[in-house]
């Protein structure tokens, strides 16, 4: 049941608890934070790993179609001559004459500077690619580029994969992992960063295939988002107008989160149909065909990329999981998390910090921590350690009281309704792999959908 108030959201409210409890940090705080970088701190490293890898397991591990690889940060330039990056990744700059700040003129209103109404300069192309150099001498000849998507690694790769796995049509290519941008407009967070990780997938199909597989991708991809705990009422798809389409794309649909902020992209999900294969077999001079054992002929495949953010992911997972609710004469910070994605899925909360119950309160932990990521807290009163697991979003807490050392029994609580059970320790790791594993959801009124636990 979804009980909890969500007063204007705002981002404030999340930067302030990734801050607090450790999830995400400024950039080289210490030195003031650098602009649009950020760093992922003890929870919210677990929480980044638990997203790529539920993305890895449904969209690899799961699938009989799609294979991993994880390939070179710096690639050849030709790459980006070839995908079309070096003459056409840039946005339109302007500079204010008047405040000296600058903005991307595609999302001005206006003529005028948006921040004291001066006077703009004309807008000119600013590639948002970071330069770097390759070897000690500083040279045309030795630039090369960090690469601001993960997808040219695959197309570059396509040849290879092929000839080592021998699949057939229609396969795909996965892949997480860092890209850069050198973003004008930057803010909102971990929304658009400078260096943020992607997960992307190119999956190849014979040509007038792409069509149906262009529609399963998109809803796959809006299903998967679900299935770790975002409410379907807060997502939606936007088809691309024909003028916004980007170079290589014959369509797209935006999976959109109705962040803070409103409605903006948490993914893309493109038909870039042969643009890419053609473009690097020419410039490379390598085939990058495919035989078609039924045509008997070679054919360049098709490519559908549902390509996605790991940090707008867990920006979306935390905004959906924020609630605040009246509990009592006070208001209770929640984190309703999918129990998959919580960074601790179980804390163990002993009640006294002397034996025996100690040694109970360990062996319970050491028993638990070989299934689960597992939190100990034995730091203040119960109350204030059950909050403090409720703002971090983990599912259930463990108490070990005086009693359970008669009846061997502990007290389970569930973070979202607050109910207690008493159960056996024999059998707290099975209870807690049902609970855990089990995909309990309740549909709201409007269509919505909302993570059950107790
Ligand atoms: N290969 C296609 C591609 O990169 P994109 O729409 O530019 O397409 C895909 O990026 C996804 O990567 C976005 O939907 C978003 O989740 C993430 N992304 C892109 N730029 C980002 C940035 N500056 N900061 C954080 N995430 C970003």
């Amino acid at each position: 049941m979804d009980n909890t108030s969500k007063p204007e959201l705002n981002m404030e409210k999340i930067v302030s608890l990734a801050r607090r409890r450790g999830f995400i940090f400024p950039s080289s705080d210490i030195y003031g934070g650098l602009s649009s970088c950020w760093d992922y701190g003890p929870l919210g490293v677990e929480m980044k790993r638990n997203v790529k890898d539920a993305w890895w397991r449904a969209m690899v591990h799961n699938r009989d179609d799609v294979v991993g690889l994880d390939c070179a940060i710096i690639m050849h330039p030709k790459v980006w001559e070839a995908s079309g990056h070096i003459a056409g990744f840039s946005d339109p700059l302007v500079d204010c004459m008047d405040c000296k700040q600058r903005f991307r003129a595609d999302l001005l209103e206006g003529d005028n500077c948006p921040s004291c109404g001066g006077k703009l300069t004309a807008p000119r192309q600013f590639n948002l690619m970071f330069r770097t150099f390759i070897g000690p001498v500083e040279d045309q000849a030795s630039i090369a580029y960090l690469r601001p998507e993960t997808a040219q690694g695959i197309f570059v790769n396509f040849a290879n994969v092929l000839s080592t796995t021998r699949k057939k049509l229609p396969f795909g290519i996965a892949q997480t992992g860092k890209s850069f941008r050198n973003e004008i407009t930057t803010g909102n967070f971990i929304f658009r960063s400078r260096e943020f990780e992607q997960m992307e997938i190119e999956f190849f199909v014979k040509p007038g295939d792409d069509e149906e597989w262009f529609k399963y991708w998109v809803n796959e991809r809006l299903n998967w988002f679900i299935g770790i705990g975002i409410q379907s009422r807060n997502l939606r798809l936007r088809q691309h107008r024909q003028d916004e389409l980007a170079h290589y794309a014959k369509g797209c649909y935006d999976i959109e989160y109705l962040f803070p902020m409103g409605w903006s992209e948490l993914e893309g999900i493109a038909n870039r149909a042969d643009f890419d294969l053609k473009q690097h077999s020419r410039c490379s001079g390598v085939d990058l065909t495919y035989f078609d054992e039924e045509a008997k002929e070679h054919i360049t495949p098709y490519v559908i990329e549902p390509s996605s953010g790991v940090d707008r992911t867990v920006l979306a997972l935390l905004c959906d999981a924020y609630s605040e609710e009246p509990d009592k004469d006070e208001i209770r910070t929640v984190l309703r998390l999918h129990p998959r994605i919580a960074p601790f899925k179980v804390a163990v909360l002993p009640l006294s910090r002397k034996e025996p119950v100690v040694t109970v309160a360990r062996q319970v932990h050491s028993r638990l921590r070989q299934c689960f990521a597992v939190s100990y807290d034995d730091a203040q009163s119960i109350g204030r350690r059950y909050r403090r697991q409720d703002e971090i979003g983990t599912p259930y807490c463990i108490t070990i009281d005086f009693d359970s050392l008669e009846d061997n029994s502990v007290t389970i609580r569930d973070r979202d309704s607050m109910r207690q059970l008493r159960i056996p320790i024999e059998k707290l790791t099975p209870v807690l792999q049902a609970k855990l594993s089990g995909e309990a959801f309740e549909v709201l009124p409007d269509g919505g959908k909302h993570w059950l636990g107790f």
